[in-house]
């Protein structure tokens, strides 16, 4: 009995442990620290963009490694406005929102703000 106790002590503990590390897996935090080009923003574009916006017809190639180029040289990022940028624009509330969700929106905007470097 006593042996008995001392194994429900011992579940109720661990119960209590991979409930607390399974949160913490679950977490998504709020978009914070300094975004990187090459692993964030790249990584959403080759997911999320890269199927249209590849050299075809459609404007403004997002393939690595020539899209922070052609970002900038096709004049998509306002870093003095961030949210005049053409790319946020089109994020947000434009016709390319659905192709996007809210969080790598908002890491867009957090780029353009931290400058839009090639980082
Ligand atoms: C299913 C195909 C498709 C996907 C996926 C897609 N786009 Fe587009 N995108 C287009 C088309 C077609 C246009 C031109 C028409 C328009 O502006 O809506 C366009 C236009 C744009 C423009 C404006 C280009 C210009 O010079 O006017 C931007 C910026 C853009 N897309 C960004 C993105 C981003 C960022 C993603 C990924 C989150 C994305 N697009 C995903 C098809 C797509």
């Amino acid at each position: 009995m006593k042996n008995c106790n001392q194994i429900l002590k011992l579940l109720s503990v661990l119960v209590v442990v991979v409930a607390f590390t399974s949160c913490k897996k679950e977490y998504v935090p709020a978009v914070v620290g300094t975004i990187s080009y090459e692993a964030d923003m790249q990584p959403f574009f080759d997911s999320k963009c890269i199927k249209c916006h590849n050299g075809s017809s459609i404007p403004l190639n997002l393939q690595a490694p020539d899209s922070y180029n052609n970002l900038n040289t096709g004049g998509y990022i306002d870093v003095a406005t961030p949210t005049n940028s053409k790319l946020y624009q089109k994020l947000s509330g434009g016709s390319m929102e659905v192709n996007s969700t809210s969080s790598l929106t908002a890491m867009t905007l957090l780029w353009i703000e931290q400058g839009a470097l090639n980082n």
